[in-house]
């Protein structure tokens, strides 16, 4: 048994994530975790909302409520819907909480203590009828760069340039339009990270087996052009973390707080801290996961994101453990995905385009969401939501092969003979075959899971399920029974059997079919197979079982037409 450590990227606190966003780590995170804690491991898995920021601040502004009162609600919120998606965390923190408050302060003092940290004076935008600075996206401004005139502070999204507040043309406040504005100098902390290059190189080059994306984004901004960059990690804002050097104040720095940037990762750590507190359990049993001077130096750690959060993850972050000098763990292996798109467009937050995930919960159940999204996950590169593809998975996959051979398998047996699992005789030459084919399947099923590789581990299931339908359709149960009624038996107690061995290896994927499936057939041993053949004689003769509500619904043209429609333009 292995201890697996495994974060999901945290979500923005302002407003419902899209399934782009989930599919995108909070999701394939979770199938690593119920695939792990399936085959028996020991696993801690971790997400929190990402509260802290300007888009925090901005999103409670248009909301009209107090900043802590609007991320405790959406905090509720997305935690709700986390659950309607059946993301199994052991717990979903916060990164305002105050165990990440001490932490990201406490860095911050080891940082320091190790003469990694500078303070800057540097020229900021002040507003002057709003009395403040205004860093990041609380200004708008014209992109020197491509010439939209919404540039935001931080970046152009037009053209996806990083920016800076004091390079716009024409700049204005976000919060008030006002272009009464000035350039004020103010003092900021800043990050040496430059000394940490070639410990962060020869860590990313030790990483033989990260896939191919995340090395390359990761060489790619620490050698290209000017190469890594010392980065600002504090901000003139006053929802964050006050900057403090450990539990002290830290002269110069009063009424300013963290980077969002810097603090959020921490929350990995802190929300391990949170589970803790939230169980009444003593700090060593959350250091076991994270100190290698407190028993984590077993544990391998799995980190899923973005794309887009690569660099903050292989560089930023492991700057600030490295530099800490203290024995902290870091990501073992780290699994970025693509991005989702969505009908012939992109998904898009702040234009409202595409399915957020209350919606597609209020249309349909998870695993279908599931599935298709796991199945369709982009890797290797961009993938595509149509709803003519979604339509085409769930009806096929779904309904016709997975929910088709359950409901036959039961239905015929409770009619023909009874709700119990007939007595099974001597297994013949396709029974035998089932279970070769069955037994390599599963090998290469875990094989792609073990590997993360995503589709092609819902590709490995799924021809699974096939197996058991063609063996269905060839032995043919309703015919035999008319000659050969110990034989119709025999092929109906593998198929039952069959129906429980389905429940687990599907259960990372649908959790909820899973369950419904292994409750049918009244178990509730969910030990991982590892002999195929002793697995299909696991439900012994006279065990009774239900036969289940079908298992998937299929998506009729209408309702197809109906949501595609519904979902064409912006959400309200
Ligand atoms: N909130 C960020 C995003 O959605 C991700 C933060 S991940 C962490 O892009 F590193 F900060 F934790
Ligand atoms: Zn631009």
């Amino acid at each position: 048994m292995a201890r697996i450590l495994i974060t999901s990227a945290i979500p923005y606190i302002n407003g419902i994530k899209h399934l782009g966003n989930l599919v995108g780590s909070q999701l394939p995170a979770d199938l690593f975790a119920r695939y792990a804690r399936g085959r028996g491991h020991e696993v801690m898995f971790i997400c929190a909302t990402d509260e802290h920021g300007t888009p925090a601040e901005l999103a409670a502004a248009k909301a009209g409520q107090p900043v802590a009162e609007y991320c405790a609600e959406m905090h509720a919120v997305q935690a709700e819907l986390a659950n309607g998606f059946r993301l199994s965390f052991d717990h979903f923190g916060r990164s305002s909480s105050t165990r990440n408050h001490a932490l990201t302060q406490h860095f911050a003092g080891k940082l320091y203590d190790a003469g990694l940290i500078e303070e800057v004076s540097e020229k900021q935008v002040f507003s002057i009828d709003d009395n403040r600075f205004l860093p990041d996206r609380y200004i708008t401004g014209t992109c020197p760069n491509c010439g939209n005139t919404s540039a935001r502070g931080d970046q152009c999204e037009e053209c996806t340039k990083q920016l800076d507040p004091t390079d716009l043309i024409n700049p204005r406040s976000s919060i008030s339009g006002s272009t009464n504005l000035e350039v004020r100098e103010t003092k900021h902390l800043y990050l040496k990270q430059r000394n940490l290059r070639d410990k962060l190189r020869d860590w990313i080059k030790s990483k033989k087996d990260w896939p191919l994306l995340t090395t390359s984004i990761a060489l790619k901004w620490l050698d290209d052009g000017d190469g890594l960059q010392d980065r600002g990690i504090t901000r003139d804002l006053h929802w964050g973390i006050p900057v403090r050097r450990g539990a002290a104040p830290w002269p110069g720095m009063e009424g300013k707080v963290f980077y969002v940037w810097f603090d959020a990762p921490i929350e990995y750590i802190a929300g391990t801290a949170e589970w803790a507190d939230a169980h009444g359990r003593p700090d060593a049993d959350w250091q076991r996961w994270w100190r290698t001077d407190m028993g984590a130096e077993d544990v391998t750690y799995y980190q899923f994101m973005g794309k887009d959060n690569v660099p903050f993850h292989t560089l930023s972050f492991p700057a600030t453990i490295l530099g800490s000098g203290e024995p902290w763990k870091l990501v073992d292996y780290l699994k970025s995905f693509n991005y989702l798109n969505y009908d012939g467009g992109q998904f898009s937050t702040s234009q409202g385009r595409g399915v957020f995930m209350d919606q597609a919960l209020s249309i349909l159940p998870s695993d279908y969401w599931r599935w298709w999204l796991l199945s369709h996950a982009p890797e290797s590169a961009d993938s595509e939501f149509t709803w003519e593809n979604f339509q085409a998975s769930v009806n096929k996959d779904l309904a016709d092969v997975l929910g088709n051979l359950v409901s036959r398998v039961t239905k015929f047996c409770a009619s023909k003979f009874s709700g119990e699992v007939p007595a099974a005789g001597e297994y013949g030459a396709r029974e035998e075959e089932l279970i070769a084919a069955l037994s390599s399947g599963l090998e290469a099923y875990q094989s792609a899971m073990d590997k993360i590789q995503v589709r092609r581990g819902a590709e490995e299931l799924r021809a699974l399920w096939v197996l058991g339908n063609e063996y269905l359709q060839s032995a043919a149960p309703w015919s035999v029974i008319k000659t050969d009624e110990a034989q119709a038996k025999t092929i109906i107690a593998l198929s039952l059997n069959l129906i429980r061995l389905y429940a687990i290896l599907s259960r990372p994927f649908i959790p909820d079919a899973a369950e419904a499936m292994m409750a049918a057939m009244k178990c509730d041993d969910w030990t991982w197979p590892s002999d195929i053949a002793a697995d299909l004689r696991r439900l012994p003769a006279g065990h009774s079982f239900d036969v289940p509500e079908n298992l998937f619904r299929k998506i009729t043209d209408e309702e197809r037409a109906a949501w595609a429609a519904k979902f064409s333009g912006k959400r309200d």
